[in-house]
């Protein structure tokens, strides 16, 4: 158990040493390199990277939803905080499509994403679907099952809800399909909650009310949420922890006061830098990182920042794989620059 984990109880989930490899035409794409990280109840542990940093990746294996060519391997074991029989599942040891994942995804485990029509069909009503989920895993009572969705409907902040229990998904808007994907994620009241770019597609306002919907949610519901993002202002407004990706690797992860207040690595110094300011000049260009990320085919071992880093040693950041180095019990930072402080736990 780490350091952290003791601190605060047993995680719902721990992500261990995950790796994802495809098989590409000219070699093997590491997409998600070694990663580590727990998930407890009623936190939020922030993912954030740039796009194509391997998030989504790593945020769909944990409920097996990547399509076959993704090769994962490592473990993801999740505790329920509720049932005896589901405590200290490997869920990389279950059958993707088997009965014991599927009563866990969705149940146990639910997850929203940027857009939420690849959630809803358009053939059915958002009625029809909400109900569908809650009889798959909570009552088989059709008049209890519409009662639950109804409330949820107005949980979320949807108004009217006899009348949009009947509509279909293209008859809302973006931010009330939003909420309504909120509504059927946590209609099974889940334990985790996993929300991919949830607010991405959404105007400012809209984005600020779903994220303060997801916080209210969760202090009602007492849930864990692990929220995917390439946003340094939503993880401030959001998250209790973060961990930040970069070329499939956690290259940092602190709570996030620390990660604002005191940041180790070189990228997240760069996304820091990016990050608009409240009351900030508006007229003044933000700093962004240069270059682009890089694709993981056939990498040597080496820094996967290296070509982009302000900071890199010739000679000791391109030619050896950069080991994780403890700040504190709860921060830590791949970046040669700390590993002097390495004290014997290179992985
Ligand atoms: N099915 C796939 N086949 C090939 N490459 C993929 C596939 N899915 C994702 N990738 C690649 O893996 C990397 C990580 O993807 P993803 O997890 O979607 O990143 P993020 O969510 O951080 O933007 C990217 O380079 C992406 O192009
Ligand atoms: S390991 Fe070297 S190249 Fe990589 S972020 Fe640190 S200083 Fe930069
Ligand atoms: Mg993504």
């Amino acid at each position: 158990m780490t350091a952290q984990a003791a601190q605060t109880g047993q995680p719902l989930l721990s992500v261990q040493n995950l790796n994802i490899q495809i098989k590409m035409d000219n070699g093997i794409m590491n997409a998600v390199d070694g990663v580590d990280f727990e998930i407890h109840k009623g936190k939020t542990l922030g993912l954030v990277g740039e796009s194509g940093c391997g998030k989504s990746l790593t945020s769909r294996a944990i409920i097996s939803i990547n399509p076959k060519e993704c090769e994962t391997t490592g473990d993801i074991v999740y505790h329920s905080d509720s049932e005896a029989s589901l405590n200290r599942l490997n869920l990389l040891s279950l059958h993707p499509n088997g009965k014991q994942i599927r009563s866990i995804r969705g149940r146990k485990i639910a997850m929203i994403f940027q857009e939420p029509m690849t959630a809803f069909s358009p053939m059915y009503t958002i009625g029809n679907q909400l109900m569908e989920a809650i009889r798959i895993h909570r009552t088989k009572n059709k008049k209890e099952a519409k009662k639950i969705a109804l409330e949820m409907l107005a949980k979320v902040g949807i108004s009217d809800q006899e009348k949009r229990f009947d509509q279909y998904p293209h008859e809302f808007s973006g931010g009330m399909r939003q909420r309504a994907m909120i509504s059927m994620a946590l209609s099974c009241n889940p334990e985790i909650l996993i929300a991919d770019e949830p607010t991405t597609a959404l105007d400012v306002t809209i984005q600020a009310q779903v994220l303060e919907l997801m916080k209210k949610l969760q202090s009602e519901f007492g849930m864990a949420i692990l929220l995917v993002t390439h946003d340094l202002g939503i993880i401030a407004q959001m998250c209790d922890e973060v961990a930040v990706m970069y070329l499939g690797k956690i290259v940092e992860q602190a709570p996030v006061k620390e990660i604002f207040a005191n940041a180790k690595h070189p990228y997240t110094k760069g996304l820091l830098k990016s990050m608009p300011r409240l009351g900030g000049d508006k007229t003044k260009r933000l700093d962004s990182i240069e270059g682009t990320v890089p694709i993981p085919i056939n990498m040597p071992p080496m820094c996967g920042f290296y070509d982009r880093c302000s900071d890199r040693i010739e000679g000791v950041c391109n030619t050896n794989a950069v080991p994780k180095t403890r700040i504190t019990d709860q921060h830590s930072v791949r970046c040669f620059l700390y590993s002097d402080r390495q004290e014997g736990a290179a992985q």
